[in-house]
């Protein structure tokens, strides 16, 4: 005999209507308990279900840390904090860079910092994300040219060292020979801006997550954003480039993501939401192994 029945009983024998109310509000009890079992398991089984059907898996994220801040000037010191630090701890790193307006600030607080004597880049290896196809490499817009502008020249790394995908010639031949040398070096920390359609690298909206370097073909929506570069001509845009693919970018350690201005504000918010979905690039973060900082300014977290 159970002891809660045992003590039933043994007040049976004192009155017997009260103990047989007690007996039943017990039993209704265990009942409504066991309802209310099935009921979470019915409607958690329901979500689930309704998450894969949608194609939108919902994960927890905290390996994000998200950093908002007044500004473009202010998200550019903290990414650039993130990165001396970096390089200050393990000075033969391999970072991952990216092009755009977006790591400019970035790229010039590195630049302070190494001219402050603070840093120093000798050892450090390079890997770009992306480059145009069919663009001379000299061309003032080829990625090439933006990184030797904006941080190559200013400080003391080793050109040999830096690696951008090479976007005239055989594509199919470039993109396996980027992605054997990515294989063989693991990014340390990965630099990354967000296009406004959530495309990260130029990994367009609908690239699955495990394709490796590849050739793309730039969707309408980035080519006429990128036309800012290009005397705002499309026809001028490169419409196809050769980018790393998601596989590489998740394969580094740490991924620094950096936004600012309200066309970024929809990329922060679905990433912020948790979803996976491959028609929006940048989702991919939320299944990264390792350490997301995303730094981004009030405006583009302001759908949050
Ligand atoms: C290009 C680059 C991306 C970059 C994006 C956003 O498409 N391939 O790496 O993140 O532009 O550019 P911006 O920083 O100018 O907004």
């Amino acid at each position: 005999m159970k002891d809660n029945e045992k003590e039933l009983v043994d007040l049976d024998e004192e009155g017997n209507l009260q103990e047989n109310e007690e007996k039943k509000d017990i039993k209704s009890n265990k009942k409504d308990y066991s309802f209310k079992i099935i009921a979470t398991i019915i409607i958690g089984g329901i979500i689930i279900l309704s998450c894969i059907f949608i194609g939108k898996k919902y994960v927890t994220m905290n390996h994000i840390e998200l950093i908002v801040t007044d500004n473009y000037d202010e998200m550019s010191q903290k990414a650039g904090s993130i990165i001396a630090e970096l390089v200050k701890k393990n000075p033969n790193a391999i970072l991952g860079l990216a092009t755009g307006s977006t790591p400019i600030g970035t790229y010039n607080e590195l630049i302070k910092r190494y001219k402050n004597k603070d840093i120093s880049f000798k050892n450090i290896t390079t890997y770009n994300l992306d480059e145009y196809c069919d663009l001379n490499q000299n061309h003032p817009q080829s990625y090439f040219t933006y990184m030797y502008e904006h941080l190559f020249k200013h400080i003391d790394i080793n050109l040999a060292n830096t690696h951008i995908p090479k976007g005239e010639g055989d594509s199919e031949l470039n993109s396996k020979n980027y992605e054997n040398m990515l294989n063989k070096n693991k990014i340390n920390l990965q630099i990354l801006g967000v296009g406004g359609n959530g495309h990260i690298g130029f990994n367009e909206p609908g690239t699955h997550f495990d394709m490796g370097v590849h050739l793309v073909q730039l969707h309408n929506k980035t080519i006429r954003d990128n036309a800012r570069f290009f005397e705002n001509d499309i026809n001028k845009v490169p419409k196809k480039a050769i980018t790393m693919g998601i596989k590489n970018i998740l394969n580094a350690e740490t991924i620094v993501l950096m936004a600012n201005g309200t066309n970024k504000a929809d990329a922060i918010k679905n990433v912020m939401s948790g979803i996976v979905d491959i028609n929006i690039p940048v989702t991919a973060l939320n299944i990264h192994k390792g350490k997301v900082y995303i730094i981004v300014d009030k405006k583009a977290a302001s759908k949050l």
